[in-house]
């Protein structure tokens, strides 16, 4: 079967910067994938590459049949993928409940006419999309009643939630996350990993997750891609990357994977 999602040979350039260089990337369905690398080695404008913010310079993106290169970020939403960012993106004064909402917006039969003359149709699919978004609420962890607080109030881990229920909200057949656990304290983490786990096994999305905790990304991920200065430098199973020396040298520098590699040779 052909991948859910298929980067081939895709390049981004700023300027004289090569950020992604001919990467090839390719997502199962119903899998559990992590990029993960160095600070600046791509990762984050790989996801702006297949979420439409950035159009590559070179190679395609495929997704679910249909390449997807050169679309707008809402038409790459509406066709069933959606992501978190790695800065919270909610928007600080409205309430939970209608930053969940707003990801709805794009399923929502709703026209501005409705909303204007406020019609019964328009009401109609205005509660169903409230319904929906409490229901979301509820499926990431978030108490009940928390619907009504302003977002920008709470903890940082409620907000990467609320952010993970915006994006569900859209219905995706895949969801990108870029460092949802980062600022996390372990508790919130090992909760967080269950969330993942449950958008796989419960609502039969494929993850993707940037990663910098490794307990997440190896306790998590069935494959894993690195990148390094914008290449893919390897990918595969857990095993196979934690032992891959290009990997270890790209983390640690040459001269200390060299002095590990001595070290595991003489015990
Ligand atoms: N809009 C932009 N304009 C110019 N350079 C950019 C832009 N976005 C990213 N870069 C550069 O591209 C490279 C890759 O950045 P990117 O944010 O993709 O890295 P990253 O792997 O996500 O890093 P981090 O782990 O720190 O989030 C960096 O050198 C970065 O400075
Ligand atoms: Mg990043």
């Amino acid at each position: 079967m052909a991948p859910l999602l298929d980067l081939q040979g895709v390049t981004k350039r700023f300027g004289g910067l090569i950020a992604v260089n001919n990467v090839n990337l390719a997502v199962d369905k119903g899998t559990i994938t992590s990029v993960i690398g160095p600070n600046g080695a791509g990762k984050t404008t790989i996801f702006n590459t297949i979420t439409g913010i950035y159009k590559p310079d070179e190679g395609d993106v495929h997704f679910d049949g249909q390449t997807i290169a050169g679309k707008r970020p809402d038409q790459i939403t509406a066709l069933g993928m959606c992501r978190t960012f790695q800065n919270i993106r909610l928007f600080h004064n409205m309430t939970v409940l209608e930053n969940v909402m707003v990801g709805g917006h794009t399923q929502s039969k709703s026209t501005v006419l409705g909303a204007v003359l406020r019609t019964r149709s328009f009401k109609n699919s205005e509660e169903e999309t409230r319904q929906e978004a409490s229901r979301l609420l509820r499926f990431v962890g978030l108490p009940a009643g928390l619907g009504d607080q302003i977002a920008k109030n709470l903890p940082y881990g409620q907000q990467r939630r609320i952010e993970i229920a915006r994006a569900l909200a859209s219905k995706p057949k895949l969801i990108l996350l870029d460092e949802p656990t980062a600022g996390m304290n372990p508790q919130e983490t090992e909760s967080a990993i269950r969330l993942f786990r449950k958008l796989r096994d419960d609502l039969g999305i494929t993850v993707v997750l940037i990663e910098h905790d490794m307990k997440v990304v190896m306790g998590i991920s069935e494959y894993i891609s690195v990148i390094d200065y914008g290449q893919k430098i390897a990918e595969g199973t857990p095993d196979q990357v934690r032992k891959n020396q290009r990997v270890i040298e790209a983390y640690l520098g040459r001269s200390a994977a060299a002095e590990i590699a001595a070290h595991e040779g003489a015990n």
